[in-house]
């Protein structure tokens, strides 16, 4: 079994959360080589959500950023592969969303996970948009 909790991200091990993008093949599509900007993005997310093993290791986890209120920007979502299909993706949005409960969730879709977010009761949205960073 698992456990989900949420957590300080700036607590975190980056060196184990690293491990679980690894792990879950997330790492692929987050720049997890500058080791010094994933330490912000995990400083930076305000809602961040782990799961843990019987024996405490980390399995997954949910890296959001939300405003408290309103809004809730669901950026990294990542099960080790070990884990997956049993419901830790799941159990992590669900804590997720009980943190602020509010809030509407939103997130941008890995394409190997498009189908996932609507088997768990998410709505696809027609009208998103994105702009590319500036540097
Ligand atoms: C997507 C991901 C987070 C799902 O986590 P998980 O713990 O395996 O998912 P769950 O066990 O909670 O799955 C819940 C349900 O969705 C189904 N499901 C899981 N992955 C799915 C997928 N890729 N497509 C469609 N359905 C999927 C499960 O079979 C389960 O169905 P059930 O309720 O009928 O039994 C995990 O596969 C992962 O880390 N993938 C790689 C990283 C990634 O792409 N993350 C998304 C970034 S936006």
């Amino acid at each position: 079994m698992w456990k989900c909790e949420r957590v300080i991200g700036a607590d975190l091990d980056v060196e184990e959360v690293l491990g679980v993008y690894r792990a879950s093949t997330l790492a692929e599509r987050r720049p997890v080589h500058d080791v010094e900007r994933f330490a912000r993005m995990l400083a930076g997310a305000n809602l961040v959500v782990v799961a843990r093993d019987e024996d405490g290791r980390l399995i997954g986890i949910a890296r959001s950023i939300t405003d408290g209120a309103y809004s809730t920007y669901l950026s990294d979502l990542a099960v080790d592969v070990a884990h997956q299909g049993r419901g830790v993706g799941r159990d992590l949005v669900r804590v997720t969303r009980e943190a602020v409960p509010e809030a509407k969730v939103v997130l941008l879709s890995a394409p190997a996970a498009v189908d996932y977010y609507p088997h768990i009761g998410f709505t696809r949205h027609e009208s998103a948009w994105t702009m590319d960073r500036l540097s």
